[in-house]
Order: C-alpha cells, then structure tokens, then sequence
C-alpha cells in the first residue's frame, strides 16, 4: 500500500512540474535526467527483451535529495527513452529507510534486480557500528516495468565479523563456472574499504566466498563495486571514500577507478569535477557499456539547477575497450545520431554553434600546446601531455581546475549539453566530465591549435 502511495504521489508531483521542464534554462536535452527533483547513481543497467533499462537513484520531491527510490527509464537505441515512472518504492521494515544502489540480472525469461534495503534504527547510533540495516533485497519482473516478490536476501547479521554497518550495493554478474555472484562494497572495522564476494546457483541463496581489499588501507569505504573482464583482464571497479586528495590524482571529494588484477594502482574513471558510482552492463552486440553519475556525493552543489527544483543527471553511455593496459570511455556510436547539422569554423577557429547543446571534434592535433575557449568561462587547455578542464567566474558554479595527463593529445571530443560537458581525449584514453553553466544563449567556441580535422555540430531536441 505504501509502495502504491509513494508511486502515486511521485506521479503527481511530476505531473506537477511536468510544465516547467520546457522553461528550465539549465536542464540537459541529451543527458538522463529525472522529470523532478534528485538523481544519484544509475541503477540496474541491462538490456532485457529488446529494451535497454536505466534506473536510478531517485528522490523526486526534493532538489536537495532525501529518501532514496529506483526512477527508470527503457529505450530501444539508446536514444529515444521512455520514462516508467518509480520502478521500487521503500515499503518494508527492511527498506524503510530507502531504496538504495542495486543491479540487474536476467535468469530465463525473469529479470532481478538486487538492491539495498537501507534502514535507519531508532535510538542513539554512531551509524557506523551499530544504528544502520543494509540488506540485500531481490525483486522480480517478468517485462521489466513492474517489479514484485521482495525478497530479503542478506541482512547485517550475514556479513563477516570485520564488517561495519556500511555494506551496500549489490552488482550481480554470472561467473566463468556459470555460478552467480554477487560484488557488495563494504566498510571494514579497521577503517578499510573492501569488495565482499558472494557465489549464488539459485539467486536466492548466497554463500561468502571472498573478499577483496588493499593491503593498505586505500580509503575507508567502497561503495558500487563492480567486476567485469576486459579481453581477459579482470577489472573490479569500485568508489572509494577517504583518500586523500591530491593536486593530481584523486582531485575530488571521493573517488572512482577501477583495479586490473594483479596490478596495485586504482586508475580514475575520469578526471573532471562531477563523475562518481558508474556502472557497466553487456549491450545485446557484446559491447561494454558504462554509464556514471555525472555528480559526487558531499561535494557541496549549490548552483542553478536547485532553483528550476532539480539536479544531477547521468553520463552518456560509453562503451569500454581496452588498449594499452588501460580501459578507454567513448560515447557509445548511437549518439552521431543525435547530430543536426555541421557547423564551419572562420579562418581563426572560432564558431558559433546556436543553442546550448553541441559536440566538438578535434582529430590529428598537430600542435603541442592549444585549447579549446567555450563561452568566455570554460577552458580546455593542453601542453604536450598535460590537460587542464577550467572555469572562471559563474560557468564553473564555484570550480577551479581539474587536471589530467597523457602521454600526448592527439584527438579531443568534446559533448556540450546545456548545464554538462563531458571532455574524450585521444578517443578516451582520459575523460573530465563535469557540470558547468554557460552565460550566453548559443555556443561560442574558439579552437586555438593546428587539427587535421575539425568538426562542430549542434545537438537538439530531448531524449526524455
Ligand atoms: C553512492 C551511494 C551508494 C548508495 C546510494 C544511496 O552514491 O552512496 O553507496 O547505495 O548512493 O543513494
């Protein structure tokens, strides 16, 4: 019944808000967002009888966040979505407290999806120890829009004994002996993020099997693990909370990389000021395909999507390949479609692409040092190998410099979407995403550097 109540009310609140989508001025066209109020992660990302679903973290009566349901979206093409309103509302004792980050699996004809059951205890807690419930809850669906049968798989009691209350986020994958598994992100007593890993025959029942972790302590928490292979290289991914920022490496609040078996370095998603909790799923054709939140937790946002009652929204989809001991980001070759139109640079470089939405390619860069000037505040600079994202004054919404290296820029790609960009160097070999308010009504940008090919295009129209 509640379950029911909280869908209905999400429905009238964005039936309510539904006018105003077309008057707010900082909301993405081509980038997923909700119809009102908070997104965080994507959740339960697959491709499930001809659709391909995306859900997400949700909280939609407030722009600030607050209890935590599963928004979704499907689409055929990854281009055109169609919205399905609040797939699983929190309406247990077990989840009462929200639906947190969770995954998808098919089994047969049946799609699961595993999440969080996140309860707050009454009384006086630290919230670390003691206070928090994390289960894990499974639900089932038979076309993949209405989920039923909750069903609680783990409770805190099922953990190891070195387990803080801070276990979540359960990615379900099938392994190389066609067993089930299941990755949670995990905080450790001794103050040490760690993966568990549990083996499944029947998604029903879980059995430990291991754990994963640094021998050094590298933060104190991992949230949204994740594990996949990579032309036979294993990868665990995972977001780590309570490493020391650096002027280089690890720039934001939290992070998120990933490991590659056998080596010890976790390897940053993406260099910009607003990329956290991605996750990968196989596409039908066999690519690997991930989508993030284009946001980070904590990191104090307090910019001008708030006053149109939203914020945040997802990457784009990138598929994944790997090269040279690295896994490369692309925006998956779905989006060209999205394309309206060239537009042609003067003999300085310099070209107005109307509206706020465009993509931005340089290929063959012939110089070593160049930038790319978007309206007046955004700058992508580069020297030899070293990249620098940066804004000045309002564009950047209070944000500086993020900074990242290669060994040399050969090609930039850059995707332009109103209030997000998300910047590819050579191909995605390192990729800055990050939020930013442009002043103007068009795209001024200006190219300063030699390219064998340069190429402007505007996007238009909404993808949801
Ligand atoms: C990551 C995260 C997850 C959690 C979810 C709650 O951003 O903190 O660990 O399940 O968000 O919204």
């Amino acid at each position: 019944q509640r379950k029911e109540e909280l869908k209905k009310m999400a429905a009238a609140y964005e039936g309510k808000q539904a006018p105003q989508i077309e008057l707010q001025e900082q909301r993405a066209l081509y980038h997923l967002m909700p119809p009102a109020g908070w997104l965080n992660d994507p959740n339960g990302l697959c491709w499930y009888k001809g659709r391909y679903h995306v859900f997400f973290q949700y909280s939609p009566f407030t722009p600030q966040g607050g209890m935590k349901m599963w928004g979704h979206y499907s689409s055929p093409d990854l281009l055109h979505y169609e919205y399905h309103g609040i797939a699983i509302a929190p309406d247990e004792a077990y989840d009462k407290d929200g639906v947190y980050s969770g995954s998808a699996i098919c089994r047969g004809d049946k799609l699961y999806v595993f999440y969080t059951g996140n309860v707050k205890e009454e009384g006086d807690h630290d919230y670390i120890l003691s206070g928090r419930g994390a289960n894990v809850i499974r639900m089932e669906s038979e076309d993949g829009i209405h989920f039923e049968k909750k069903t609680c798989i783990l409770t805190n009691e099922d953990y190891p004994e070195e387990c803080t209350c801070h276990v979540r986020d359960p990615k379900l994958y099938v392994g190389e002996d066609g067993a089930y598994r299941m990755v949670l992100g995990a905080r450790l007593k001794e103050e040490k993020g760690a993966v568990l890993l549990y083996r499944s025959e029947d998604l029903l029942h879980f059995r430990l099997e291991g754990m994963y972790t640094t021998q050094e302590a590298f933060g104190y928490m991992w949230e949204c693990p994740d594990i996949f292979e990579m032309e036979g290289h294993k990868i665990l991914a995972v977001c780590p909370q309570g490493v020391e920022r650096g002027s280089e490496r690890y720039q934001n609040i939290y992070q998120s990389g990933y490991y590659v078996k056998d080596m010890d370095e976790l390897t940053e998603w993406d260099m910009g000021f607003d990329f956290y909790a991605p996750q990968t799923f196989e596409a039908p054709d066999g690519r690997r395909i991930l989508i993030g939140w284009a946001g980070v937790p904590d990191a104090g946002y307090d910019s001008n999507p708030m006053e149109e009652g939203w914020q945040h929204c997802l990457t784009v989809p990138r598929e994944l390949t790997w090269h040279n001991g690295k896994i490369y980001q692309y925006p998956v070759r779905e989006l060209t479609k999205l394309r309206e139109g060239e537009w042609m640079p003067d003999n300085t470089g310099r070209v107005t692409i109307p509206g706020k939405c465009g993509e931005i390619i340089a290929e063959g860069i012939r110089t070593e040092q160049g930038a790319v000037y978007m309206d007046s505040g955004c700058v992508i600079k580069w020297d030899k190998g070293y990249v620098t994202l940066s804004f000045q004054d309002e564009t950047g919404a209070g944000r500086s410099v993020r900074n990242a290296w290669v060994s040399k820029v050969e090609s930039i790609r850059i995707l332009v979407d109103v209030s997000v960009l998300e910047v590819y160097i050579n191909h995605g070999e390192v990729v800055m995403t990050s939020r930013f308010f442009m002043k103007q009504p068009d795209m001024d940008v200006c190219f300063e550097g030699r390219a064998e090919r340069l190429e402007f295009y505007r996007i238009g129209g909404r993808i949801c």
